[in-house]
């Protein structure tokens, strides 16, 4: 493995925005003597005053001492000219993200640092290949792939171009990880990791709310609290900025070249071109105006916990729900599996045979009724941890009776969970959600783009997943994810779910997708 640059070596920053501020704190934090520049006057010197402004915030919550902060400030200094950072034995490029720009930046900068130096680029979206082709040394351009803000956020994507070197990716690798952070390999592909994989993070729950599941707020928080997400996806996309995320998928759209699976949002678009772009506007899918009332998550009014209910078969994953009725003080029987449940459901007794309550399989619960002639019948979404979860969503199927329906939600609030209805979608939230991210994830290890261990650890660390996505999938099998996306498939009959290669063999050989 290839040794971390030297503390000694100095690093040169260019463009001092949000990202090369972040990261000139990061590598000075680190010990390096860091040089800043920015083309636009004044932006590299303002860049330092409030790095150093940062650092005496952190020292005065007691997280470093001052004399640390100030000597990490001092490490930083500004330069007005690319040839004054010729010493640099690294440059990490931050400026406006387009390619053309950026090549002529490296081009000039191929003019005056050493043959030895290696190029970093901190682009969130363009092909390192494409940014190292026509330079001298194409093989020292490499991604260097942080992400915001640079001091707080750990993950660092280390990307490879086609000419890159083994050799300087691995010495990114190495000095990343020097730097306090948590580095992963990447190959060049619309996205790299995070921005690719979360995609259906966003694009699934706007098709959610496309199809009237349910309002942002609901839907947020059953992917809150069911599904263990620290934000849902339309108060994170609010956060982001509308503009930025919408940009982020139309260039992997583009990137595959219009592959279905990413599809931009008609409704995303439609925010954006109002103005709407989140809370940096004052409103996005949420109204951040001082005076704007912030809208409840709906959630079922609780009625009478039934006397008595059977589990029949094995809930797996869900078992901890049967567990948490249980320990609510309704008389819980086990049964074996019915034919017509073979992956185990509750069943309440009462009129016309009772209600049915299952897990969703990808399928409306409408079109179960047909499946099984259970015409009473309600689905309930993915929890992260079925033990914990303080909220769950469920789907009626058109033909359950108003008491069948009663039976069902004060059995599962009995357990102390928030009912959230949604209408009747394949798959409901969270199982749609987590079944595609693990799909996005398999396909990315298929396609070489990084290794399972580096696409977990990337989406915990990057954007904060409560799991893995692959590991999530192993969780649920890749059986469940097969069919779960077979069904989606099905519903909509689009190539969007098409499954992955790797979730297929695995679903067929009951192998693991994580490896
Ligand atoms: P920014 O707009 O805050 O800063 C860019 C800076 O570069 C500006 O100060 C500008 O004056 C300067 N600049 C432009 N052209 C220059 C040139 N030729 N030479 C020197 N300086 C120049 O942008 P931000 O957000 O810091 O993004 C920078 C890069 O980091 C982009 O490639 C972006 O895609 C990437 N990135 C951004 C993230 C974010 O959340 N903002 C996250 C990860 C990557």
């Amino acid at each position: 493995m290839s040794a971390a640059l030297p503390a000694n070596a100095t690093v040169a920053v260019i463009g001092a925005g949000a990202m090369g501020a972040g990261i000139a704190q990061v590598a000075a934090a680190a010990g390096h003597r860091v040089q800043l520049h920015d083309t636009q006057f004044g932006a590299a010197d303002a860049a330092k005053k409030n790095i150093a402004e940062s650092l005496a915030k952190l020292a005065a919550k007691g997280r470093m001492s001052p004399s640390e902060a100030a000597a990490v400030a001092g490490r930083i200094e500004t330069v007005v000219t690319l040839p004054d950072a010729c010493v640099a034995q690294l440059v990490v490029e931050a400026i406006v993200e387009d390619a053309a720009v950026k090549r002529e930046l490296f081009a000039r900068l191929e003019n005056v640092i050493a043959p030895e130096c290696i190029l970093a680029t901190n682009t969130s979206s363009l092909s390192i290949t494409e940014l190292a082709a026509g330079l001298a040394h194409p093989g020292r351009m490499v991604g260097m792939h942080f992400f915001n803000p640079a001091p707080v956020m750990p993950l660092v994507e280390v990307v490879s171009g086609l000419a890159t070197s083994c050799d300087i990716a691995e010495t990114i690798f190495a000095t990343a990880l020097a730097w306090g952070k948590s580095p992963v390999h990447a190959a060049t592909t619309p996205g790299f990791i995070v921005n690719r994989c979360a995609r259906p993070y966003y694009g699934e729950g706007l098709r959610l709310l496309a199809e009237g599941a349910s309002d942002v707020a609901t839907l947020d928080a059953v992917l809150r609290e069911a599904g263990g997400f620290r934000m849902g996806p339309f108060e994170l996309m609010d956060l982001i900025g509308l503009d930025v995320n919408f940009a982020v998928t139309k260039s992997v759209w583009e990137g595959f070249f219009c592959d279905p699976r990413y599809a931009p949002s008609v409704r995303q678009q439609e925010l954006v071109a109002a103005g709407w772009l989140g809370r940096k506007s004052g409103r996005g899918f949420y109204d951040f105006a001082p005076q704007a009332e912030k809208p409840v998550p709906v959630s079922e009014s609780p009625p009478p916990a039934p006397a008595s209910l059977t589990v029949h078969g094995d809930l797996g994953i869900a078992s901890p729900l049967a567990d948490r009725i249980a320990a609510s003080g309704i008389a819980v029987e086990r049964e074996r599996a019915d034919s017509r449940f073979p992956g185990g459901a509750l069943h309440v007794p009462g009129k016309a045979g009772g209600v049915w309550i299952a897990l969703t399989d990808g399928r409306t619960a409408t079109s179960r009724v047909v499946a099984t002639g259970v015409r009473d019948l309600v689905l309930f979404d993915l929890a992260h941890d079925y033990a914990a979860a303080s909220r769950l969503a469920v789907a009626r199927a058109d033909t359950c009776s108003e008491d069948a329906w009663t039976a069902a939600v004060g059995a599962l609030a009995s357990a102390g969970i928030a009912v959230s209805r949604l209408d009747d979608v394949a798959g409901l939230a969270v199982m749609r959600i987590v079944c595609a991210l693990a799909n996005e994830a398999a396909d990315a290890v298929v396609q070489r783009v990084a290794s399972p261990a580096a696409i977990d650890l990337a989406m915990q660390k990057g954007v904060n997943y409560p799991r893995g996505p692959l590991a999530w999938g192993d969780a649920l099998g890749a059986s469940t994810v097969r069919d779960v996306l077979d069904h989606l498939a099905a519903h909509y009959g689009e190539d969007r779910y098409r499954t992955s290669p790797l979730v297929a063999r695995r679903a067929a050989t009951g192998g693991t997708l994580f490896g």
